[in-house]
């Protein structure tokens, strides 16, 4: 990853920058995979994000970002995600052979927290693009795909409270590097997530 001039950028968008190339190889697999082409693909996406979602549900309640969190409003979405299986007629729990959920050992220290959970919630700027792609399946966020549903605020509202407690949040240097490093962390786990459920 090419780096980046780090005092000229906030957080988020230094985050930004330094995921741009797995994320974009990300959203391409996705894609390819077919995951808006039929029920079938979407319900391979839905298995996608259900493991995604319950990789980074503890983060949520991690303790050293209690603060930032309940300042931002922003919560799990597994919950959602399991609703849209249930819509789908899919099974709601993990199917064998899925990988461990990544926290289950313990949760990470709160730099790499805050990394992986810029990618959870920065997902949701691309959820207006997913959503119209479920809704081309006849779903709806009251139907299949609630958790790709806007932030009741407001997608940008929102984003930009989440961002505004990133920006806020005692890093140092050091801590800076290791958000950066939960960030990509997040994101690679996306791509062996995306492995299992795409195949
Ligand atoms: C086919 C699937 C996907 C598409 C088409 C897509 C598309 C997008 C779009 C259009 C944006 C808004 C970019 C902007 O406003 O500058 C975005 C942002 C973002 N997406 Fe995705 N996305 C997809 C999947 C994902 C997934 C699965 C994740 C997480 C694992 C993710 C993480 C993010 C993040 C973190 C941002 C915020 C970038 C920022 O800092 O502004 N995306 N995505």
């Amino acid at each position: 990853m090419d780096a980046v001039d780090a005092p000229a950028l906030g957080r988020a968008a230094r985050l930004k920058a330094e995921t741009a190339a797995v994320h974009g190889r990300l959203d391409a697999r996705i894609m390819a995979a077919g995951a808006f082409t039929d029920r079938a693909g979407y319900g391979r996406f839905l298995l996608f994000q259900r493991l995604l979602h319950e990789d980074g549900a503890p983060l949520y309640g991690h303790p050293a970002l209690a603060g930032l969190l309940a300042e931002a409003g922003v919560g799990a979405r597994l919950h959602l995600v399991e609703r849209d299986l249930a819509d789908l007629g899919q099974p709601r729990s993990r199917p064998a052979g899925a990988p461990e959920p990544a926290f289950a050992m313990g949760l990470p220290d709160a730099a790499p927290a805050l990394g992986w959970l810029y990618v959870l919630e920065g997902s949701r700027l691309g959820g207006a693009v997913l959503l119209k792609g479920a809704q081309g399946l006849g779903l709806t966020a009251a139907f299949g795909a609630h958790h790709l549903a806007p932030a009741h605020e407001g997608v940008l509202a929102h984003w930009r409270r989440f961002t505004a407690g990133l920006e806020d949040a005692d890093l140092d240097g050091v801590g800076e590097q290791q958000m950066i490093a939960g960030a990509i962390a997040a994101f690679q786990r996306a791509h062996a997530l995306a492995d299992f459920a795409f195949g």
